[in-house]
């Protein structure tokens, strides 16, 4: 009898023991303090790694432009930062759910989207442009009306830009979930053209010179676009983020980063004007 007390006693102890070591692991996450001052929170940074050279994978590494772009913000900003693939459409959504706090994945500023998210200030100068093979008869944006079938990436600037062409309903206009996706079709001989950021198909064109593709420019007909980082509306890190991506554009960190990815040195001051 006094052996079973005893017995039950020990249990009783281990059991508290384990409880308590429970409630303490779980108090380290959110915001820690140590040592008097509060550490940040590691912030969750979402991108579609499709989308070379600013965010695509390597060896199951996400890498690009922007991941060293964003890593050097976050660090001048004072905020730990982990940057994970998700996907185009799921980047909305979890800004929407706040279950991320910034998306950052060649993303336009634009009016739509600033309805419903905040932007930082711009840190790349874009414009959308064509991709056909060198012998097509596309040499215009007019000409992408000639019964041609356009692939674009959905929900891109580069589909609203087609849809301006040949009608929001046309169904001469094929969506993919990722920009690889739409270049695979026009390989596969399923769309006359490509419609995307001027620098990712430059960039295809130039690594893949057997697929025999060409760009073509119309600036008449697509507008310039800013890429900005995007958060959920309100969010409390934007004025941090805007001070810190103007901070790296001044002290020449944002020119390193430019030339290790673009081997020429940035024009700074369109992003000021
Ligand atoms: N700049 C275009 C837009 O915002 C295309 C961006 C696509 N980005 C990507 N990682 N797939 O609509």
């Amino acid at each position: 009898m006094k052996q079973l007390k005893l017995v039950s006693t020990v249990l009783m102890v281990a059991l508290l023991l384990v409880l308590s070591a429970c409630g303490t692991s779980k108090s380290t996450s959110g915001t820690k303090t140590t040592g008097g001052d509060t550490e940040k929170k590691t912030l969750r940074v979402v991108t579609d790694a499709a989308y070379a050279p600013f965010e695509y994978q390597d060896k199951g590494e996400v890498v690009g432009f922007d991941i060293d772009f964003i890593n050097a913000v976050a660090k001048e900003a004072g905020y730990k930062i982990k940057v994970e693939h998700v996907g185009w459409d799921p980047i909305f959504v979890e800004l929407d759910k706040k279950i991320a706090d910034i998306g950052i994945s060649s993303i336009t500023i634009n009016d739509e989207r600033k309805q419903s998210y905040d932007f930082s200030v711009p840190y790349f100068l874009s414009t959308n442009k064509i991709l056909v093979p060198k012998d097509s008869d596309i040499k215009s944006a007019a000409d992408l009306k000639n019964n041609k079938t356009i692939a674009v990436q959905n929900a891109t600037t580069g589909q609203e830009a087609v849809e301006g062409l040949l009608g929001k309903n046309s169904d001469k206009i094929k969506k993919f979930e990722n920009n690889n996706l739409a270049i695979l079709e026009l390989k596969g001989g399923g769309a006359d053209a490509v419609v995307a950021d001027n620098t990712v198909i430059e960039e295809y064109v130039k690594n893949n010179p057997k697929d025999n593709f060409v760009v073509i420019e119309d600036s008449a007909a697509f507008a310039k676009e800013f890429y900005g980082l995007m958060f959920p509306k309100g969010s409390k890190i934007k004025a941090d983020f805007d001070k810190a991506v103007k901070a790296v554009i001044d002290n020449g960190t944002y020119a390193e980063v430019y030339k290790k990815w673009f081997k020429v040195e940035p024009d700074t001051q369109i992003l000021k004007d």
